[in-house]
């Protein structure tokens, strides 16, 4: 998988991308990021990349030249001319299969299932947006999706894109040491994952469960089932919702609605 990231602050990104799995899955030829700063994609003698908004108001925006030419160039597009007005618009943008990601908090919000959506794509293109915001031609002409981590405002893009670049590479094959590793995640089952514990079996009094050290499969199983959905009926009761449960499952969620008329206050503790 090949990410192409287009930014104006490039240091950013070596010191995460040197780190632990991602690093092996580099070295191991998993995944290969190219960082490209926008900022060598600029003809004027001051190398500007932004520029004061038409029509007034406060902050800089991303001037559109030099973000056209760093895209179009690395990824070899070729955009075609403006069309006339009474034209779609949106019509015009460069004929590529290669996902052009703008980060922003306008776009869909980030998750597991577009991570694994992503994750099909061989190359991707993920631009970081800076200042106020880029030049709505970006969007309209040159972008193919808006993509947000969340309903908060960063300074960039930046943090985004490597939050984007470490969902998907983890869930690429062979990139985790456990092949079944990304399968138990929180979100990868729509239900949020069950509880972890290792040596010691007693910690300052407080015991881990006897069934994880009984070293009967099957019950470790259903204790690791029931626990994932009783995590997710007290913290995510809308992933319940939306993910298929079997015959079993939706026992022991009524049972934990049971459970929860019959306390006061909202959760349900773990038995
Ligand atoms: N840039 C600034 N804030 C952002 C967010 N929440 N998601 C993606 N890109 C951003």
């Amino acid at each position: 998988m090949q990410f192409e990231v287009f930014s104006l602050l490039p240091e950013v990104f070596p010191s995460y991308l040197e780190t632990s799995i991602i690093k092996r899955a580099r070295e191991r030829g998993l995944i290969n990021v190219r960082v490209h700063n926008i900022r060598d994609y600029t003809h004027d003698k001051h190398h500007m990349t932004d520029d004061t908004p038409f029509g007034g108001g406060g902050g800089m925006v991303m001037k559109p030249g030099p973000v056209f030419e760093a895209i179009e160039s690395v990824l070899e597009l070729v955009t075609p001319p403006s069309l006339p007005q009474p034209f779609d618009q949106t019509q015009d943008k460069p004929e590529s299969n290669i996902p052009i990601i703008l980060l922003t908090p306008q776009g869909r919000v980030f998750n597991q299932t577009i991570a694994q959506e992503l994750s099909q794509h061989p190359r991707l293109a993920l631009l970081c947006g800076r200042y106020e915001g880029v030049d709505e031609r970006i969007r309209e002409h040159l972008v193919t999706d808006e993509i947000s981590i969340g309903d908060y405002v960063l300074t960039g893009g930046e943090l985004p894109a490597l939050i984007l670049i470490d969902a998907i590479a983890r869930i690429l094959p062979d990139v985790l040491g456990d092949p079944t590793g990304a399968q138990d995640d929180s979100h990868a089952m729509g239900l949020l994952e069950y509880p972890h514990y290792t040596r010691p079996p007693e910690f300052r009094g407080w015991k881990a469960p006897d069934v994880l050290l009984s070293g009967d499969h099957a019950k470790i199983e259903k204790w690791r089932r029931e626990q994932a959905l009783l995590r997710t009926f007290n913290k995510r009761p809308d992933m319940l919702e939306k993910t298929e449960l079997t015959k079993e499952d939706l026992k022991f969620v009524e049972s934990l609605k049971h459970a929860l008329s019959n306390v006061e206050g909202s959760k349900v503790e773990r038995p």
